[in-house]
């Protein structure tokens, strides 16, 4: 495999969106063939398990369906997608990926992080991520942002104290691996935030031009 997997993560409104859409139109610019997915979802299959898992209208879901359903999604992306592009080397831009389930399944329900990495390595094999941006801000101006958007998801309706513990998660993983992780500070306006990821682009080009 040799493109560059590169993945978003952060809490929610953390405006991963908007700034998803801005890298992937960068690295076009610069010439790169630029797969823009997002988890859970990215297939057709894929996009059905994440309405499972978004769904509020069903039976209380156990936290093991939960993360196996994460894991199913995954599973399906990286044989339908994310594998191809890398072989391919072209740039995977994903929009999450295992760090959530660590921060959410893990931090947010409470599951134990060696069940959550056995699962990891039993879907992705030695397949990690290359780069992963953390945008990361206060979890009530996360959730102030996310209910300004209207209907809230399965998640989106969880307490502070389970945000407070998704975001805790994450930074602790991007302090176990500092050399993957890159902290962006999303509290702070639109343009400052992009002004950062502009700062990254010449090492992303570097990498991705191998
Ligand atoms: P999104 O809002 O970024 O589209 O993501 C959908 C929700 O799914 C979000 O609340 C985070 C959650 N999620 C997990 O709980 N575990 C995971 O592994 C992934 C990929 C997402």
């Amino acid at each position: 495999m040799n493109g560059l997997f590169i993945t978003l993560e952060g809490p929610e409104g953390a405006g991963k969106t908007t700034n998803r859409e801005y890298l992937a139109a960068r690295l076009r610019e610069a010439g790169l063939a630029v797969v823009l997915t997002r988890e859970p979802g990215g297939t057709a299959l894929a996009e059905r398990i994440r309405e499972l898992l978004l769904a509020t209208a069903s039976e209380p879901m156990s936290i093991d369906t939960e993360l196996l359903l994460m894991f199913a999604a995954r599973a399906q992306h990286l044989q339908q997608v994310i594998r191809p592009a890398l072989s391919r080397g072209d740039v995977v831009l994903c929009d999450r990926f295992t760090d959530a389930t660590y921060a959410y399944q893990g931090g947010g329900r409470g599951i134990a992080p060696a069940r959550i990495a056995t699962l990891e390595q039993f879907v992705q094999g030695e397949l990690r991520p290359d780069l992963t941006l953390l945008f990361d801000l206060p979890v009530e101006t996360g959730l102030a942002r996310a209910a300004a958007r209207g209907q809230l998801d399965r998640f989106e309706r969880e307490g502070r104290a389970f945000f407070e513990a998704v975001r805790q998660a994450y930074l602790d993983r991007a302090a176990a691996s500092p050399v993957r992780y890159r902290i962006i500070d999303a509290g702070r306006p639109l343009p400052q935030v992009q002004a950062d990821l502009d700062k990254l682009m010449p090492g992303l080009l570097e990498r991705a031009r191998g």
